[in-house]
């Protein structure tokens, strides 16, 4: 038997953004071969039990192909971490200008159903082509990584000038998108772990690298913890999810936003 049917098999999307790079990074030093999809066309670490699959998550032919490949190569598919998505982070070398939505207004209907359509299109085919493989196999886990903004609305005051004038808003599909998370875990989890299924959804919060200045003061005075989620923090909980035996934990939303949403 070679390592790839030896060792766990995990699926992670996303793989070569923020999160996903770290988090194939960690992974990688363990006894766990990943299978990364990204449409950015980089394999970007350089690891033997890592091999990189170049893959629009929207195109649902092209996901069931990735998927057929990644079947032939293993007997068994343990985890999927399913991080792809279309994120709208405060990040300094953005500029506002480019990035901002005047406070009184909203996005258009479609871009609203376009980011609706992407997020919520890339999250449904690939459960969609995975699912009758878990099923066949008895036993698996999903990881979702939604995002606070699908339980609680993003703060506007974390985008306010000293002038009181606001430079950005968080967009409203990106909150529409991640709503859907706790729901779809929920329904997976109703319908599918007698059959063995293990899902949990993920709601981080504030993951960047180089954030703007005036967007961190206003986050500091905003959060219980005064301070920005290190990329470890949540990287160290995906992990455990995915080797965890505590089976028992099935189908619930756990937010990883340093009490961000108590208040
Ligand atoms: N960083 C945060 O603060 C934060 C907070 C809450 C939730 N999240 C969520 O966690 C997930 C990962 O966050 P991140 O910070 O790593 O985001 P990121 O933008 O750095 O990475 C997302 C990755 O998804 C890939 N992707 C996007 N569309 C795709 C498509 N159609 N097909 C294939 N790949 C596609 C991108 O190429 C990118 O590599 C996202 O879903 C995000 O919404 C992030």
């Amino acid at each position: 038997m070679n390592n790839k049917n030896k060792n766990k098999n995990v699926i992670i999307t996303g793989c070569n953004g923020l999160i996903g790079l770290k988090l194939c990074q960690e992974i990688s030093k363990k006894n766990i071969n990943i299978f990364g999809i990204d449409f950015i066309d980089k394999k970007n670490i350089s690891s033997d039990n890592f091999n990189f699959y170049n893959c629009d998550l929207t195109n649902e032919n092209q996901v069931e192909k990735v998927i057929e490949e990644i079947s032939k190569e293993v007997n068994n598919i343990d985890c999927l971490i399913h991080l792809a998505g279309i994120d709208y982070k405060v990040a300094s070398k953005l500029k506002k200008n480019q990035l901002s939505l005047d406070h009184n207004s909203i996005s258009s209907p479609k871009q609203v159903m376009q980011s609706i359509n992407a997020n919520i299109g890339m999250l449904y085919n690939i459960v969609y082509s995975l699912l009758p493989v878990f099923l066949k196999q008895k036993k698996s886990k999903i990881v979702l990584i939604g995002s606070v903004y699908g339980s609680v609305s993003p703060n506007p005051k974390l985008y306010i000038e000293n002038n009181k004038k606001y430079f950005y808003q968080k967009p409203i599909e990106y909150t529409l998108s991640k709503s859907i998370f706790p729901s779809f875990a929920k329904y997976l989890c109703a319908h599918y772990s007698n059959q063995g299924l293990v899902i949990n959804n993920l709601e981080p919060h504030a993951i960047i690298n180089y954030p703007d200045k005036k967007f961190l003061e206003n986050f500091k005075k905003l959060s219980p913890m005064e301070r920005l989620c290190d990329v470890n923090e949540i990287v160290d909980l995906i992990i455990y999810l995915t080797i965890s035996k505590c089976l028992y934990l099935n189908g619930e939303t756990i937010k990883v936003d340093g009490g961000w949403s108590v208040l």
